[in-house]
């Protein structure tokens, strides 16, 4: 058996030697197309009109990029190996939309259409709309701002995010946390820092913070 499979090798390598295979040239996909496709889901210029979906004008470039790398991962490894470790210090995600929308992209594809929707003039929400008292706000101002603002490339930008989105990424990353209950979850998300903040997190304290983001104006300054 072993022998054969040694055979086998030498001649594949040796035609490979006489007949080099022609590398495969990438096609081109050029932005607009790419976009459309995302903008289907995501609204135009990113800015969602599904509550489940995320903004994605105006988010920061990097944490887009970081994102569609995390749901690449995060797709292949849950097709490939369920328990497998290997991967564990990169975050991951999945999602049945869009582990699917990431696959077919390349890094450079990547970069260019998270610089897009960057770009791309951000969605407010209705301050009025805001919860008076915000329990646990002081510990997400540290990294998000104290109106959702960040000022870290990596992290996300929450004024004006939709609110049952968030609360879906938030309860998804406590029960990640908790290794409870993300069986019934359609998204999966590791995230070492985010997972230690939800971790502690009650339904109410989810719901009420998820609101706060949600209706912070996204173009105000900086509030650390
Ligand atoms: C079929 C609908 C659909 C399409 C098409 C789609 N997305 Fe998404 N996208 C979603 C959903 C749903 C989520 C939330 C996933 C979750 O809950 O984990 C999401 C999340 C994201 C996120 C994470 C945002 C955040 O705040 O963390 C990024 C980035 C993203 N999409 C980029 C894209 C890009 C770029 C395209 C086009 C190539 C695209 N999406 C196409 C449905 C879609
Ligand atoms: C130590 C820094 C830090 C603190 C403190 C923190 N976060 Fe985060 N948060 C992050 C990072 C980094 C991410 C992106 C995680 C990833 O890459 O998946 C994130 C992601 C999120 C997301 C997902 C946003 C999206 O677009 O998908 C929400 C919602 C969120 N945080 C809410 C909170 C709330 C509420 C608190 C306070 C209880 C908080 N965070 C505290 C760093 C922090």
């Amino acid at each position: 058996m072993k022998r054969s499979t040694v055979y086998l090798g030498t001649v594949a390598l040796s035609f490979a030697a006489i007949v080099p295979i022609p590398a495969q040239p990438q096609q081109p996909v050029d932005l607009e197309t790419i976009v459309a496709r995302c903008v289907s889901c995501h609204g135009q210029g990113g800015v969602s009109t599904d509550p489940d979906i995320p903004n994605l004008a105006g988010q920061h470039t990097e944490y887009l990029v970081k994102q569609l790398h995390a749901f690449q991962y995060g797709g292949r490894r849950l097709l490939q190996d369920r328990h497998s470790d290997d991967l564990a210090p990169v975050n991951r995600r999945s999602n049945p939309h869009m582990s699917s929308q990431s696959f077919g992209l390349d890094d450079d594809q990547i970069n260019t259409v998270a610089a897009y929707f960057s770009s791309q003039p951000c969605q407010s929400g209705h301050p009025e709309n805001a919860p008076v008292s915000i329990s646990k706000i002081e510990r997400c101002a540290v990294c998000h701002g104290a109106t959702g603002i960040s000022h870290l490339q990596d992290v996300p930008k929450l004024a004006g995010q939709k609110k049952n989105y968030m609360v879906e990424q938030l309860t998804v990353l406590r029960d990640h946390a908790r290794a409870y209950n993300i069986v019934g979850h359609s998204t999966l998300r590791s995230s070492s820092i985010m997972e230690t903040q939800a971790f502690t997190l009650t339904n109410g304290e989810i719901d009420n913070l998820a609101s706060y983001f949600a209706a912070q104006s996204c173009s105000d300054p900086i509030r650390r």
